[in-house]
């Protein structure tokens, strides 16, 4: 931020009458003092005027400017389907742009905009309608920037910058005024908010002569003097980077060594836990002597574990799976599966949150599937981005992993994932890349595969040429457990600290062995002391030392909104043959069949398993594997007494389905059958094949046909083969559901809730359209040894969708895919582009008789000739309700327009005739547009 020239003063407001074309230039103001600067506007110029604009404020050199009640889709040139001016005028800039939603539940997209000559260093979500922070970073100070729409609530203000402040100074922006926290009514300054003093000056823009003013206002606050003293780097106005430094000066050899690897937070052979370990993955011990906390990580990405329930009394909530929240298709479940994961690790005295897994699904048959999201890179890479902001947005750090292509579990501790350069940077490295530009993660985890030969944990490209130099990565890598094969040649590649190695490697190569290594010159001491500040950057980065974890008992309602809400966003339906779905009201006789639907939901397995619960444990024990990976959880969330509870007017039995011929018999006497059929998936482990296990194939076989009217709903890691199909008029695809599943599965089933997920997976047929049908090795008892490599560059970047479009399959369902109990039709499809931006509007309207939410998809077919033939660009959900029609902004990922030249390491927009796909899947373009692109760089 800049320096200023006369001393800070709370000053009258002055107003200004400017030159044309000229900002007000700080005048009024003040001296010889560090201050942020902020601009609030009353008004958005004009398009015409952005270019004046841009070059006044270039000149002003304000760090941020804002602009309150500005409507999204609401643009001053009159064409609707523009690109945003400000959006535009802050690209040419080079400058960071946020539109800050004020209110998702509104119809109308208004909202605060900001500008910034700053890196954006972390947001808020959408979880405090009206009240959203930026956190910006000018390389030394970092300031949070609070906007809202509503006139100004100092109480909520105060709550909220306590819930989310993370430390750093904070302003409050909006309704043309700009408060600060920490000065009250009377202008008196509290030195704790890290600013000492503010001045405010009101300033109107001319533009021209013959257009009226903007009103505005121009805050100077200048910060507190520095903490000084034996911690300095307890300076909560200091960017993270600033007090890792400050820190890492004081540090001697012994404590940093300390820092470079976790124990195994559940104790060696089941000894005791290593001490101060709350008892978990992983835990780190803290120095005493100069405040730095211990580290406590806890696994993972659909809740907070409690292996073994080794804490005892402690519990979570078990959410849905990854592809359950990927096909909600929507950010804000993201964020809010995030949040509660955050809020719950932390009030269990975690500051690390092992979650964040974005590994593309590139085969139906990966044990881990279930905690993924799917094979787009886009839609991956912006939900597990969103999910890593939800749980860091609660100060604590999320992890990113498993870096890289750990895309199958078979042998994942040794084999090689051969993938071209260009194919891994377009399609899971996109993820990562996309992921880790919304989610900021504090940590990524590397791999245990090699990539093309080398080690996830000991590769230089990945860590350090990719994630670090390119992606300009502040962070720390940790490695998975188990994941690491040496100290300096590990560290030199990029890895920063090794995870429980005194268990799962050979050696803890980052105690005596990088020791002798620092000190034999073979690893500098400044990557020593690089390893150890991006641990501690990441640390001050989300809190953990101003707002260290308490344990406090979660808050249970809270986690089981959150989980349902995913569960009835995400679960798809595939197929509604004769309206079968929702059960109306003349169904009064229904059976359950199968999947334990009397007692809960299954689970999958291995350390992301959340086993205990505000509603206890297992509900169907003793279900094998009943060891590692295992058990096999049943979460206790019974889908028949939610479905009674919905339904008390009518009968509904359960028969468990072992029979076949006396569940055939059962569905027979009744209005509807349903039957749950579960797959059960786990870490370590990849699946056999794609079929159902445990006979369940010809239960449902047996039953579709003793009554027509059945309903099937799965409960799997993913897709599967549906032999009996064309006899079952309805399947609901619930993924692993999670503790509200049987509720969500009530509701959706009822139609109290309309579905609205969509596929983020492409549903093969069966493992012949796979790139890979074969694979040595699958399953508990394999036929054949695994192979030392696994090649995708069969697929390369063509993952699913992509996959069957270049080959001209035809799946069962498609990527994208998903049924409602309405109707959306889309018209007017438009777009424009300027440089790299890319925004298409459309119309959509609910055709229909019921609400509901669709999810516009953009899909960009590539020129002929392109390697890849289409591409998912962008998406937007809109909540409608019936007769509804809204026009729809949907902006393209510059980076999916894109290819990616190895030799420049650029993203390059290729000029040729493209043609833009508005459409119900991957499969099913229902307006499309023909459009040329010019080449063009990606920045
Ligand atoms: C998994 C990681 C997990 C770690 C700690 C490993 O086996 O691959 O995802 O975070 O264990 O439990």
């Amino acid at each position: 931020m800049k320096t200023i020239t006369k001393p800070l003063a709370l000053t009258a407001a002055i107003t200004l009458s400017l030159a044309a074309s000229a900002w007000a230039a700080p005048t009024a103001a003040t001296a010889g003092t560090d201050a942020f600067t902020v601009l609030s506007l009353e008004q958005a110029p004009k398009w015409l005027d952005a270019k004046d604009v841009a070059a006044q404020l270039q000149a002003m050199n304000v760090d941020a400017l804002t602009i309150a009640n500005v409507h999204r889709e609401a643009d001053t040139s009159g064409t609707s389907h523009a690109p945003d001016p400000l959006e535009a005028l802050a690209d040419q800039l080079g400058y960071s742009y946020r539109f800050v939603r004020a209110d998702p539940a509104s119809a109308e997209r208004r909202g605060s905009i900001v500008i910034s000559r700053l890196p954006v260093e972390a947001e808020s979500g959408v979880e405090a309608p009206g009240m959203n922070y930026l956190r910006l970073n000018d390389g030394r100070h970092v300031v949070a920037l609070y906007t809202h729409t509503a006139a100004a609530d100092g109480a909520r203000f105060k709550q909220l910058i306590d819930a989310s402040r993370v430390g750093a100074p904070a302003v409050l922006l909006g309704a043309n005024d700009a408060a600060v926290s920490g000065f009250d009514a009377n202008g008196e300054v509290a030195r704790s908010n890290g600013f000492q003093s503010a001045s405010s000056t009101a300033v109107k823009l001319r533009i021209d002569a013959d257009s009226p003013a903007i009103a505005g206002k121009l805050l100077t606050l200048g910060y507190a003097a520095p903490v000084g003293g034996d911690t300095p780097w307890m300076d909560t106005s200091l960017n993270a980077d600033a007090r890792a430094r400050l820190i890492v000066a004081k540090m001697t050899d012994d404590e940093k060594f300390q820092m470079l690897h976790s124990y195994f937070g559940l104790g060696k052979d089941g000894g005791p836990l290593p001490e101060g370990a709350v008892g978990s993955a992983g835990f780190v011990p803290g120095v005493a002597r100069l405040g730095i906390p211990s580290q406590q990580s806890a696994d993972a990405g659909v809740g907070v574990t409690n292996p073994g329930g080794i804490r005892k009394g402690d519990h979570a909530t078990a959410m849905p799976s990854g592809p359950s929240t990927a096909s909600s298709w929507n950010p804000e479940v993201a964020f809010a599966g995030g949040a509660t994961m955050g809020r719950e690790a932390w009030q269990q005295r975690f500051n690390i949150l092992l979650a964040g897994s974005v590994n593309l699904q590139r085969d139906p048959r990966n044990g881990r599937n279930f905690e993924y999201a799917g094979e787009d890179p886009l839609l991956a890479g912006r939900l597990v981005g969103e999910s890593i902001r939800g749980v860091q947005s609660q100060h604590v750090v999320s992890t990113m992993k498993h870096f890289a292509l750990n895309d199958m579990e078979t042998s994942r501790n040794f084999h090689s994932a051969e993938i071209g350069e260009q194919a891994m940077r377009e399609s899971d490295l996109l993820a990562f890349e996309i992921a880790l530009d919304i989610g900021k993660p504090g940590s990524v985890m590397c791999s245990y595969n090699r990539i093309n030969g080398i080690y996830g944990c000991e590769h230089d490209y990945l860590m350090n040429q990719v994630l670090k130099q390119e992606w300009k990565f502040p962070g720390f890598v940790m490695s998975d457990w188990g994941g690491v094969h040496s100290g300096s040649k590990a560290a030199l590649a990029g890895l920063d600290q090794q995870s429980a190695g005194e268990v799962f490697d050979k050696a803890v190569y980052f105690d005596e062995p990088l020791r002798l290594a620092v000190n034999g010159g073979v690893v500098p001491r400044a990557r020593l002391d690089d390893m150890v500040s991006r641990i501690l950057r990441a640390m001050f980065a989300n809190g953990n030392f101003d707002l260290p974890p308490q344990h406090q008992p979660i808050d249970d309602a809270a986690g089981f909104a959150a989980a349902q809400r995913t569960v009835e966003e995400g679960s798809v339906l595939l197929r509604n043959a004769n309206k079968l779905l929702p059960l109306g009201p003349e169904i009064k006789r229904i059976v359950i069949i199968g999947g334990h639907a009397d007692k809960g939901v299954i689970g999958g397995g291995g350390s992301s398993m959340v086993g205990w619960t505000a509603k206890g444990t297992n509900a169907v024990p003793g279900v094998l594997p009943t060891t590692w990976p295992g058990p096999v959880i049943f979460h206790p969330s019974s889908p028949l007494e939610a479905l009674r509870a919905e339904r008390p007017d009518a009968r509904i039995d359960y028969v468990d389905g072992r029979d076949v011929a006396a569940a055939a018999r059962a569905a027979a006497a009744a209005d509807v059958a349903i039957v749950f059929a579960t797959q059960w998936s786990a870490e370590s482990v990849d699946l056999p094949h794609m079929k159902l296990p445990d006979n369940q194939d010809a239960l449902i076989a047996g039953v579709a046909k003793a009554n027509p009217k059945t309903v099937v709903v799965l409960e799997t890691n993913g897709p599967v083969e549906l032999p009996w199909l064309q006899q079952v008029p309805a399947v609901l695809q619930a993924w692993y559901p999670g503790i509200r599943g049987g509720e969500g599965i009530a509701a959706l089933l009822t139609g109290k809730v309309n579905p609205s997920g969509r596929l983020p997976v492409t549903w093969p047929v069966d493992a012949s359209q796979l790139p890979r049908p074969e694979v040595n090795g699958l399953g508990f008892n394999p036929k054949h040894k695994p192979d030392d490599t696994i090649d995708y560059n069969i697929e390369g970047a063509n993952v699913g969708y992509k996959w069957f479009a270049a080959k001209g399959l035809t799946p069962q369902f498609a990527f994208g895919h998903g049924l409602s109990y309405t109707t959306f039709t889309y018209e007017n499809l438009s777009a424009t582009s300027m440089g790299q931006r890319l925004v298409a509007t459309v119309d959509i309207r609910n055709t229909g008789k019921v609400a509901g939410a669709d999810v516009a998809q953009l899909y960009l077919k590539m020129p002929e000739g392109s390697a890849t033939p289409i591409r998912l660009i962008g998406f937007q959900k809109v909540t409608l309700q019936p007769g509804e029609s809204r026009r729809i902004r949907i902006e393209a990922e510059p980076k999916t327009l894109a290819s990616f030249d190895t030799a420049d390491k650029q993203w390059k927009i290729a000029e040729g005739r493209y043609e833009l796909q508005l459409s119900r899947s991957a499969n099913e373009p229902v307006e499309t547009s023909a459009f040329v692109l010019g080449d063009e760089v990606v920045r």
